[in-house]
């Protein structure tokens, strides 16, 4: 089967065999199938990169549903399946008035895949409205509640891309949301900048959730219509020492504070500093509105982005002294 559909880079690999699970039965004996020892769990697609075909049983997570677990008059706890897509979920809470995940709008992917690497935009990360998730483990088939702690999570960091990667499977996770006294985060510039143009003063949660859609859709190509997987490197962090020196040579360098002793650089400035925005490679290249998302033109082969992966990534480090590493999963 062609993964195509399903990566939202819209890299042309083949799945050595392919089920869509729809619920957790179907999910265990996928994962109980000893025909196929090597199984691929695959959600939203939006966060991989395919170098090759997959040598293994791909299971994608087709489970659906939102569900109220608890409810006070202050706030919701919603119970949302794996397979629901995120951006669905962020705009069914937006419709209801609960706050918590409007920052986050747009973000390609599905619920189940989000704390694997702790989504964020705009100055929110899924954990500030995460409650807990439950899991399947791969091959004992156990399932387990993680709380917001033992998911220790970091910037774009889980402990199941750590300690347990590749050993569960999530297949629900339950979101904490604000029904009154919610405070919304306005404090990202370019937010800031949309609700001065539209002269809002007293935005709504879904003012903001507006907002987000309207700078990344300015921003970020649509993966239906221009294969990309959002931001394909991480923003690296650096000590003070070796920032100043930067600042020295480049004094424009944005730069987010971390720490007392770190700071964080903007991947795609440097990308763009190295002159690779909007270059194109056969049918590889790097966005021309932001230059941390490659982009496939077409018909670009995993292996032909990840050379411009590398190719970039060799440049950043001869002029700017600074390793830049992928956010994306690379599937070898
Ligand atoms: N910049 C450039 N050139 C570019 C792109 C950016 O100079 O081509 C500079 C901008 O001038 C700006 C700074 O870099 O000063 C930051 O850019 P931006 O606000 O677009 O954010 P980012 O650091 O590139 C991060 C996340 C995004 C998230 C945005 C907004 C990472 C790796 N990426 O990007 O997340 O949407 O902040 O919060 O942390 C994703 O993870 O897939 C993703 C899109």
């Amino acid at each position: 089967a062609s993964l195509k559909p399903y990566n939202t880079f819209g890299i042309s690999a083949k799945a050595k065999a392919f089920i869509s699970v729809s619920n957790i039965e179907m999910l265990k004996q996928a994962l109980a199938n000893s025909a196929y020892p090597k199984k691929f769990i695959l959600g939203g697609g939006s966060n991989m990169l395919l170098k090759n075909d997959v040598d293994a049983l791909v299971i994608h997570i087709a489970l659906k549903g939102i569900k109220t677990v608890k409810e006070t008059d202050e706030a919701i706890w919603l119970e949302v399946a794996g397979g629901e897509n995120w951006h669905k979920f962020v705009m069914h809470c937006v419709e209801q008035g609960y706050g918590g995940v409007e920052n986050m709008a747009l973000i390609p992917g599905n619920v189940g895949t989000a704390p694997v690497q702790n989504i964020g935009a705009y100055g929110v990360e899924l954990k500030d409205h995460f409650h807990s998730c439950t899991a399947i483990h791969r091959t004992t088939l156990e399932q387990k509640t993680f709380s917001l702690e033992a998911c220790r999570f970091g910037y774009r960091d889980s402990v199941f891309k750590n300690e347990l990667k590749d050993q569960y499977v999530i297949t629900a996770v339950t979101f904490k949301l604000d029904k009154t006294n919610h405070t919304l985060n306005t404090g990202y510039g370019a937010i800031q900048e949309v609700l001065a143009e539209k002269q809002i003063n007293n935005p709504t949660i879904k003012d903001i959730a507006q907002a987000v859609i309207d700078i990344r859709s300015s921003k970020l190509p649509n993966p239906d219509e221009l294969g990309n997987s959002g931001s394909f490197f991480k923003n690296p962090v650096i000590s003070i020492k070796q920032f100043e020196k930067l600042q020295q040579e480049h004094p424009k360098v944005p730069f987010y504070t971390v720490s007392e002793t770190e700071i964080k650089i903007p991947a795609g400035w440097l990308i763009e500093r190295a002159g690779f925005k909007g270059k194109r490679f056969g049918d590889a290249g790097v966005h021309k509105n932001q230059a941390l998302v490659l982009v496939n033109y077409g018909n670009a082969s995993g292996n032909e982005i990840w050379d411009l992966a590398l190719r970039i990534q060799k440049e950043v480090l001869q002029q700017f002294g600074i390793e830049i590493q992928p956010e994306v999963n690379i599937i070898e």
